[in-house]
């Protein structure tokens, strides 16, 4: 049976519990989707990168820990966030992270690989990409390739070549900022449609909810676009801050954070049809619907 999604309601799984899917990365394998997300458990500091895997989007099977807490870049004072990962051509999995400092001085990616989707990862380290610090990461594959996107407080998001093995990056293949020039932005996510890149991206106000953006190219070297909002401006994104949009059954679903700083391991979060088409990805509020919905998704401007 297909699930219903509610958007701004707390995910919970096949066994009833909170599914720990903050900063969620999300990954087609096989028939099932595979979601890895912050296990908020004990708040912003780190606990685990929890899996699970659903064949609608609605329906969450707990997977297990994927990484747990240890030593070093994953000790429980430590931050690790937005869990991210590809499957290398070879058929193993690398999942990319947040590594940080509690004061979030750190600023570095990391590394982890594993033979199935679901884990459990092997931590290999972290980097500081090409000396640049690190922060929100995104990822994105094309003919094999993998790229890692990442918020650099001082020079902008930048979106690196990662290198064949994925686990170290490679070069920069762009770098954006804020209209404005002021600095980049973070949360970031990178589709591919109708032979556009769609690079979506959030302001930098913390837990705090703001109006996300989107910018294109026909290369992924840019020029980018000035950049546009996706939903209502004003309603800070639904009330949430984007972790990845994905490309279901030839539509995209959005999904973003609705954090609640007080108690993280209970954030809502906001799932959501995105429609894009002609240069434009437009996020309209429904109350619920389900994966059915996707299939010949409407164009901008018809109503959802
Ligand atoms: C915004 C980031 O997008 C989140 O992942 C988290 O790091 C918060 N900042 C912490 O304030």
């Amino acid at each position: 049976m297909t699930g219903v999604i509610r958007p701004g309601e707390v995910i919970v799984d096949e066994a009833g519990a909170i599914a720990q899917l903050h900063g969620i990365g999300v990954q087609r394998v096989g028939d099932r989707f595979y979601a890895w997300g912050e296990n908020k458990a004990a708040g912003s500091t780190f606990t685990a990168v929890s899996c699970y895997s659903s064949t609608d989007l609605a329906t969450w099977r707990f997977e297990g820990e994927a990484l747990t807490a240890g030593e070093g870049d994953l000790a429980a004072d430590r931050i690790v966030e937005r869990p991210k990962v590809l499957e290398h051509p070879d058929g193993h999995f690398v999942m990319f992270l947040h590594i940080d400092s509690a004061d979030y001085a750190d600023a570095r990616v990391g590394f982890a690989v594993a033979d199935a989707p679901a884990g459990p990862y092997r931590y290999l380290g972290s980097e500081r990409p090409l000396g640049n610090l690190s922060r929100d990461i995104g990822v994105y594959q094309e003919d094999g390739v993998g790229y890692l996107l990442s918020e650099d407080r001082v020079n902008g998001l930048h979106l690196y070549r990662l290198a064949p093995d994925y686990l170290s990056v490679e070069a920069i293949v762009a770098t954006t900022l804020k209209d404005d020039g002021s600095h980049g932005y973070e949360s970031p996510t990178l589709i591919r449609e109708g032979g556009l890149y769609y690079l979506f991206g959030s302001d930098l106000t913390g837990w705090a909810m703001n109006d996300n953006m989107v910018s294109t190219a026909t290369d992924l070297a840019g020029p980018w676009s000035p950049w546009a909002g996706i939903a209502p401006a004003g309603s800070a994104t639904f009330e949430s801050q984007m972790s990845v949009v994905v490309p279901v059954d030839g539509g995209h679903v959005y999904i973003g954070d609705r954090w609640t700083p007080d108690d993280l391991r209970t954030s809502p979060a906001v799932w959501l049809p995105i429609e894009i088409g002609d240069g434009v990805a437009t996020l309209r509020w429904r109350d619920e619907w389900t994966i059915a919905d996707l299939r010949g998704a409407a164009a901008p401007g018809d109503d959802a």
